[in-house]
């Protein structure tokens, strides 16, 4: 479900036709609908709402200031995985017992931002950061809250770059050395182990491994509470995919319904993650034709976007729909979409068919709302896109466009260069 449809032959967000903000703030840019956002975030804290629950939304899946506001004006929390990401989230007054910090590699300063700010709990991914977390602690004569994530060794099933909770992954505790890290943890002063979690990949479209990994993760909380840990979080990470093509992905109601007959009495909050199920198909990335050409092999259409605007395709070879803004009688072609970037990887979409464009035309390139923007990069000296948040029949720009000068502010001339 998504607020991006046409009228007539004119392809709105909400209410407002998206060649007007393109017109209005140039291309490529990132289009979100509030609506869609706000209906995602609800439809998925919905499903739990017998069990005590929180949802930390993934703020790597789209980190603008804007989102996280309103997500924790919904009552949510969020999952951070960089001292970035903590500042974001603060910044959007994202209250500090809201927040769960994952990623395997916690730098000191990060580390010491996290427990000044006393947030929820650390996701902790091996004993040297969990020695590390506690000395830190101990100087700041605080103590850290735990939550040790498991690696379960689950095959998720999707792409092996976004898979997660294998054995080979860099993730995670394995279930083995669960308890003896645990009882470790008992003797460091600083450090008070609360939860058990994890979180197997993203973009899953089966509900099966998210049980499997489950029923692994509860079996450890039993034996924990066997021998005297109180551990009140059950984390759940993210993972529940979203239609981009023909996926059939489970509905947050089904995903709930599947995990919650596995946690009778389970006794703890949950703790969810979710990123792309909420935002991915909340924002689109719009673009505009530049050239059209034809060579013996293919035909091109050259883009103002490219891969350091959404740079999915490329890296994944994922799949996104792309469909005319204006809607003509342009007869159907098998094309690549390509935007201007030097390399032959700098694709949107290849073999796809589409409606001729021609030069000018606007492109939705559509499903963008995830590791869209938040992924997008400067490369060959490209200022990234703006943001725009539309609600109902309003639109607000929530990131501007940078500019040239943007690119080169941080930079210095050593003397010994200067004229
Ligand atoms: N929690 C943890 C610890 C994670 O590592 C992730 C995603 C999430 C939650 C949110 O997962 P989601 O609900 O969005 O699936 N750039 C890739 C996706 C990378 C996901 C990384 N971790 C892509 O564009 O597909």
């Amino acid at each position: 479900m998504h607020h991006f449809q046409y009228k007539a032959d004119e392809l709105y967000c909400e209410e407002v036709p998206v060649r007007l903000i393109a017109e209005k703030t140039g291309t490529p840019c990132y289009i979100y609908s509030h609506a869609t956002l706000s209906h995602h975030f609800t439809t998925f804290d919905s499903a739990f709402t017998k069990v005590a629950h929180l949802i930390c939304y993934a703020v790597k899946a789209n980190s603008n200031i804007a989102i996280l506001k309103l997500f924790g004006s919904m009552g949510g929390g969020v999952d951070i995985v960089s001292g970035g990401e903590l500042y974001r989230a603060r910044r959007a007054a994202i209250p500090p017992d809201r927040v769960v910090y994952s990623g395997v590699g916690k730098t000191l300063e990060e580390i010491d931002f996290a427990l000044r700010e006393k947030i929820l709990m650390f996701n902790i991914e091996s004993t040297q950061e969990l020695d590390q977390i506690n000395r830190r602690a101990e100087a700041m004569g605080t103590k850290a809250s735990i939550s040790l994530r498991i690696n379960p060794d689950i095959d998720p099933n999707t792409h092996p770059y976004i898979s997660t909770g294998m054995k080979k992954n860099k993730f995670g505790i394995s279930a083995d050395s669960a308890l003896r890290t645990c009882e470790k943890a008992k003797t460091l002063k600083s450090i008070e182990i609360v939860g058990l979690g994890c979180h197997i990949g993203s973009q899953l479209t089966d509900v099966a491994p998210f049980v499997d990994a489950l029923r692994r993760v509860r079996s450890l909380i039993d034996r924990l509470r066997q021998t005297g840990f109180h551990i009140r979080y059950l984390d759940l990470g993210g993972g529940l995919g979203i239609v981009y093509d023909q996926e059939a992905p489970p509905q947050p109601h089904e995903y709930a319904k599947a995990l919650l007959g596995e946690l009778e009495n389970i006794d703890c909050t949950l703790i969810f993650e979710p990123g792309r199920v909420i935002v991915g198909n909340a924002g689109i990335l719009v673009t505009k034709v530049l050239y059209t050409k034809r060579n013996q092999a293919k035909n091109f259409v050259i883009t103002d976007g490219a891969m350091n605007d959404l740079i999915r395709p490329s890296l994944y070879g994922s799949y996104h729909y792309i469909q005319p803004v204006l809607r003509g009688v342009g007869e159907t072609e098998i094309v690549d979409v390509v935007g201007p970037i030097c390399e032959s990887g700098d694709f949107l979409a290849r073999d796809r068919g589409l409606p001729m464009p021609a030069a000018g035309d606007y492109l939705a390139v559509m499903s963008a709302g995830a590791y869209g923007f938040s992924m997008s990069s400067n490369y060959n000296s490209r200022p990234r896109a703006p943001e725009v948040l539309v609600k109902g029949g309003q639109y607000f720009v929530i990131r501007q466009r940078e500019t040239w000068e943007d690119l080169v502010q941080p930079e210095t001339i050593p003397d010994f260069l200067a004229d």
